[in-house]
């Protein structure tokens, strides 16, 4: 069985530890926003140094804690880390007005590094994946590793974009949300066709939500076209036409801040989608 691997694992320095024959527990190190630490202020978390001066380090780094699978079949990629999983982290961390107070829904989140960072802003959290290789049960866990910064509520639930039969209770929860954020989900042709219809579900409700979708473009060479392309991403796009959408996908110029460490390549997307239908009535 062909086994992939994140990159992220072997660039910048994390620190790995193993856990057992397959999974390892990563440190994710991310530089404080100047938020977070006058949070602490605020809380009376800070210390004084000798002089009775406070003891600000401006430079001041965090680390999420992430358990994970160390490689995995292409079915279960969602026990790795990937490098969009990030890209969205920092959006969040570097755009805090967006994300404060709002009821935030992950889709396909993986082992939930980016709904942990959402929770440390938002009112609620809803981290949601496909159930297989116990998924769910290793976001549980990860939340619980990093407790001090998730502030929210959070559930965790199983929403597969192939069955989007959902129970009246999971639908509430899901609609209730107005911020909706997806890392690296565009992979494969099935799965593809499923998110957007999931997206076109979600979009078509009461609540006013703002999509967030990272990606990092998979660029191949195909004799087809005698050209390098990028074959997922624009099945996403297809995806978009076929099911009539009314949406506007804008584009964010990723050159934000960076706070976790992580190569920042140029085939990175992150897109802001949100629907132009008039039947959607603004909450
Ligand atoms: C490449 S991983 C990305 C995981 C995580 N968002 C990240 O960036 O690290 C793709 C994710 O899509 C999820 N996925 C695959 N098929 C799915 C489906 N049918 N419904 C919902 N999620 C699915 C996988 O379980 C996995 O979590």
């Amino acid at each position: 069985m062909l086994k992939v691997t994140s990159e992220i694992y072997m660039e910048n320095d994390h620190i790995s530890e193993k856990l057992g024959s397959s999974n390892a527990v990563t440190k994710f190190a991310f530089k404080c926003p100047s938020y977070m630490i006058e949070a602490e202020f605020v809380a009376g978390m800070l210390n004084y140094d000798s002089d009775g001066d406070l003891d600000v380090n401006r430079d001041r780094e965090g680390a999420i804690l992430i358990e994970h699978s160390v490689s995995t079949e292409l079915g279960l990629v969602g026990l790795q880390v990937w490098r969009a999983a990030l890209l969205l982290a920092d959006y969040i961390l570097s755009h805090p007005d967006l994300f404060r107070d709002e009821i935030i829904l992950e889709l396909g989140s993986g082992v939930g590094l980016t709904s942990i960072v959402a929770s440390h802003l938002a009112k609620e959290v809803i981290c949601t994946d496909i159930n297989v290789g116990g998924i769910l049960s290793l976001i549980e866990r990860n939340f619980l590793r990093n407790r001090v910064y998730v502030r929210s509520n959070y559930h965790i639930e199983e929403v597969n974009f192939l069955n989007l039969e959902w129970s009246k209770k999971l639908e509430e929860r899901l609609q209730s949300a107005n911020v909706v954020l997806a890392a690296d989900v565009i992979y494969d042709d099935k799965i593809t066709d499923g998110f957007v219809r999931t997206l076109t579900k979600l979009l078509h409700a009461k609540t006013k939500k703002t999509i967030y979708v990272a990606l990092e473009k998979r660029y191949v060479f195909t004799v087809a076209d005698l050209d390098t392309t990028a074959p997922m991403y624009e099945e996403f796009l297809r995806c978009v036409e076929k099911y009539e959408t009314n949406w506007s996908i804008n584009y964010i110029n990723i050159d934000f801040p960076h706070y976790f460490k992580y190569d920042r390549v140029k085939h990175l997307v992150l897109m802001k989608i949100q629907n132009n239908a008039r039947t959607v009535a603004h909450a």
